[in-house]
């Protein structure tokens, strides 16, 4: 069982051949080597190097000996302006491309996909505050041809799920930035860290589009999102797609945890006195640790992330004395049972959680909108150079926020973003002092 990674030696390609290493699967590498580089893989890592418009090289990569079972395509064109110069381009290589994967795919009968999509399918949302979060309904209506390209390949991608009774996600990314280790950093000044990063290289004043925004600081509003995590979030679709595919359902983790509840009642009901809580937490992870760990006196880890999210621990803990923990621990179960399922959801933060069908959209972000000063500031420290910019008019189609709404992808995937601003300046900034050819 193995998953076939298309642009694997790619910037966020690269991330996620480790990442799925890692988590103990096998990968099989398809690149033409555009932009990506043969040394981002490590060495027991296959790779075939080919186009994805080349038939025969998807054949080859999709019949690899290691047995592919899905695919992660993250092969692709990406520059915004060149797909306006070159539409034609970006169709041939990001739709026909994927149609020939999505082909071979039903030719080979794998099933299972997961699709790099990005912020770019929303264009300019149409929102009553520019600072509101983008959810996966608010309406796609890309501005450029990349964009276009990208929301062509989710339906593709989306229509052929559901005629063939695949597993398949489309991850849209908002702005990608910083690197997992020095080594895979983003080469290309395309984004705005790396083009500061440039400018300040070339001994230029780097360029800030507009502070005229009607945003906080004047200045445009992006989502960026930590490379990392953003490889953290494939491993999560990885896992949820294949456990979709096995014909689990998949939950979320409110439903996880209401599951657990139930069973701890049950299982309180069964099992009397003080043994009761070390044999329950075995059977039921989420309720009977918590309860074990009430009935011994000390505030379980569930409990205090509900004081945190609350602001109020939602027990009283109760004196544990002679006979206390045998006396209480029933009780204590019942409790939790009773109560963890609807605390869960204050935790957890979703009302309704999606389930994989055939086709989901997800979108990638941390949910926290950051300004074009904010991460010239937080550059600032990263490179220890209190750097002056300047700032010009703004640019054509650029819309004054874009923010993720992140809650979909907690959900079902389980995933949210650990890393903030400075891990990425710092990370950015340590892997563009090391780059190749610098
Ligand atoms: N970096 C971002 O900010 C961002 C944001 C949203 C979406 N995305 C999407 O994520 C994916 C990966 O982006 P990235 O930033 O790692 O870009 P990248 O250019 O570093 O990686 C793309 C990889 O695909 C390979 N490739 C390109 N065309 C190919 C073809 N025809 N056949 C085989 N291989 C080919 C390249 O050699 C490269 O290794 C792309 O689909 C991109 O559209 C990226």
């Amino acid at each position: 069982m193995a998953w076939l990674i298309t642009g694997g030696a790619g910037y966020i390609g690269a991330h996620v051949v480790r990442d799925m290493l890692a988590a103990g699967r096998e990968v099989v590498v398809l690149d033409d080597l555009s932009t990506g580089r043969a040394d981002r893989l490590p060495a027991r890592v296959p790779l075939i190097k080919g186009s994805i418009t080349n038939r025969r090289a998807v054949r080859r990569a999709l019949q690899h000996e290691s047995g592919v079972t899905g695919v992660m395509h993250f092969a692709a064109r990406k520059q915004v302006g060149e797909s306006v110069q070159r539409p034609l381009h970006y169709w041939g290589e990001n739709v026909g491309g994927l149609q020939v994967v999505l082909e071979e795919m039903v030719e080979a009968g794998v099933d299972q996909m997961v699709f790099s999509s990005s912020a770019a399918v929303y264009g300019q949302p149409d929102l009553p505050d520019p600072l509101d979060r983008i959810t996966e309904t608010t309406p796609c209506a890309p501005i450029n041809p990349y964009g276009a390209t990208k929301l062509a390949g989710e339906w593709m991608v989306a229509a052929t799920a559901a005629a063939h009774g695949w597993k398949a996600l489309s991850l849209r990314y908002f702005n990608v930035a910083g690197a997992g280790s020095p080594d895979l950093g983003d080469p290309a000044a395309l984004n705005l860290i790396p083009m500061v990063l440039a400018a300040l290289d070339a001994g230029r004043r780097p360029l800030v589009f507009g502070d005229d925004y009607d945003t906080p600081d004047g200045s445009c509003v992006r989502d960026y999102i930590h490379v990392a995590d953003l490889s953290a979030a494939h491993v999560a679709a990885a896992r949820v797609v294949e456990a979709a595919h096995a014909g689990a359902v998949v939950r979320s983790p409110q439903e996880k945890l209401q599951q657990a509840a139930a069973r701890a009642e049950q299982a309180a009901t069964r099992l009397p006195g003080g043994a009761l809580a070390v044999e329950v937490a075995n059977q039921v992870p989420a309720a009977a640790e918590a309860a074990a760990a009430l009935a011994m006196g000390r505030v379980p880890p569930a409990v205090r992330a509900v004081e945190r999210a609350t602001g109020a621990l939602p027990w009283a803990l109760r004196p544990s004395g002679a006979g206390g923990v045998t006396g209480q621990a029933g009780e204590i179960v019942a409790e939790v049972a009773s109560q963890l399922g609807s605390l869960a959801a204050k935790v957890v933060g979703v009302e309704e959680a999606p389930r994989l069908v055939d086709h989901l959209a997800v979108n990638v972000g941390t949910g926290r909108g950051s300004s074009v000063f904010e991460v010239i500031e937080a550059l600032r420290a990263s490179v220890g150079d209190d750097f002056a910019v300047d700032i010009v008019e703004r640019r054509a189609g650029d819309p004054p926020a874009l923010v993720a709404a992140a809650d979909r992808a907690l959900a079902l995937l389980g995933w949210r973003a650990k890393h903030g601003l400075r891990d990425m300046t710092d990370s950015a900034w340590a892997a563009w002092q090391v780059r190749p050819g610098r």
